[in-house]
């Protein structure tokens, strides 16, 4: 069995066969349930080494949505995805309704979304979460989202905007532009281009620039090929993408600070002549202030394009997971300790280990400088 909970955890291989996967999908109007039923069997051997006849696909398989924080399109899009492949969807969005109300945990409540359903689309503001309900579930987890962490989904559909719309990843040059510190898109994004081979330049105020956990991994792809700039006006010319990402008001840790960066950028029809003439406009949306709306009628401005490609990518990405899971048993409980009432087990604030009462064993014992779950330095 396989999760999705980083952007590393697929090569750039794998990612190209779900790509191809994808395309087939989207040359299609996406209602014809048996064409993609049989599509996607015909491509299950490309996609998994696991899945031996008679694997039947995703058709009459159930997801299971458990989001925890708010969303519009990662939320619909994977229920819109299950649907279109055959499968069914359930879940919640925000947890008034749930029993996290009455305070289970996290731990316990994947165990019963295992039982429910057979895979499991999450978002939890908490970092490193996906990954800490991965050990206790017995069906595919996807990381919708992580706090401030990842959000690797997304990064799959910018990545297949990108090849499809350029024709190939490598050798671009990308502007990753806007709150780069809390952007979780960001994060998968970065690593994942520079895999592929894409120049970057990280275009921020100094306060909200890309966090060290992020550019060390783009360090290791890429041997150091990365820049760093405070506004957009100084590198636009040079750029053949210009990824705007919206500044996460609500990762802040006070309305001030968050104030001070509020307008820091802004991208506008002035700013777009000095681009070039082939230069696309991603965005993950929503966007708040940071796009002008008269952005949206030049041919450039991609980001709405990008998010319906949302759909067919999330397809191919269940499709993945659920051949991978083939002959899947219900798996024990990990050990784990309890973690006193003021003991903190990461530096990270944000981090899940701070947060569940109790813990993998594993996850006290873990050895390196940086958290497992989260990715920061786990001693500050
Ligand atoms: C993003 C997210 O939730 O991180 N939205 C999305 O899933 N498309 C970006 C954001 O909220 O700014």
């Amino acid at each position: 069995m396989r999760h999705y909970l980083s952007i590393a955890d697929m090569t750039t291989e794998e990612m190209t066969r779900l790509f191809d996967l994808a395309d087939r999908i989207s040359a299609s109007d996406l209602t014809d349930v048996d064409w993609i039923a049989n599509t996607v069997r015909d491509f299950t051997p490309q996609l998994s080494p696991a899945a031996e006849p008679p694997y039947t696909g995703p058709a009459n398989k159930i997801m299971a949505l458990a989001f925890f924080e708010p969303s519009t399109r990662t939320h619909l899009s994977f229920t819109s995805a299950m649907l279109r492949l055959g499968g069914k969807a359930l879940g919640f969005s925000g947890t008034g309704g749930t029993s996290v109300a009455k305070g289970e945990t996290l731990a316990d409540t994947v165990r019963m979304l295992s039982a429910y359903a057979d895979v499991l689309a999450m978002r939890n503001p908490l970092e490193g979460s996906a990954r800490l309900a991965s050990e206790y579930a017995w069906i595919p987890v996807i990381n919708g989202g992580d706090g401030a962490h990842e959000h690797p989904t997304q990064a799959l559909m910018d990545l297949f905007t990108i090849r499809k719309e350029k024709g190939q990843i490598a050798g671009l040059t990308v502007g990753l532009v806007g709150d780069l510190l809390y952007g979780r898109t960001a994060h998968s994004l970065a690593p994942g281009l520079a895999a592929f081979g894409a120049k970057l330049v990280f275009v921020a105020p100094q306060s909200l620039q890309m966090p060290d956990y992020v550019t060390a991994k783009v360090e290791q792809t890429m041997g150091g090929v990365s820049a760093t700039a405070e506004t957009l006006a100084e590198v636009v010319k040079d750029l053949d993408l210009i990824y705007m990402t919206r500044v996460q008001r609500e990762r802040f840790p006070s309305p001030e600070a968050y104030e001070a960066v509020r307008e820091a950028y802004r991208l506008d029809r002035a700013l777009m002549s000095a681009a070039k003439p082939d230069c696309l406009v991603l965005h993950p949306l929503p966007r708040v202030t940071e796009i002008d709306p008269r952005v949206d009628a030049d041919p450039r401005a991609l980001y709405f394009r990008q998010a319906a490609y949302g759909v067919p990518v999330r397809m191919a990405l269940i499709a993945t997971l659920l051949a991978y899971a083939v002959g899947r048993a219900r798996r024990e409980s990990p050990e784990t300790v309890e973690r006193g009432a003021d003991q903190r087990l990461c530096a990270n604030e944000r981090c899940v280990l701070n947060h569940e009462r109790h813990v993998p064993l594993a996850a006290v014992e873990q050895q390196g400088e940086r958290c497992v779950y989260c990715e920061q330095l786990r001693r500050s």
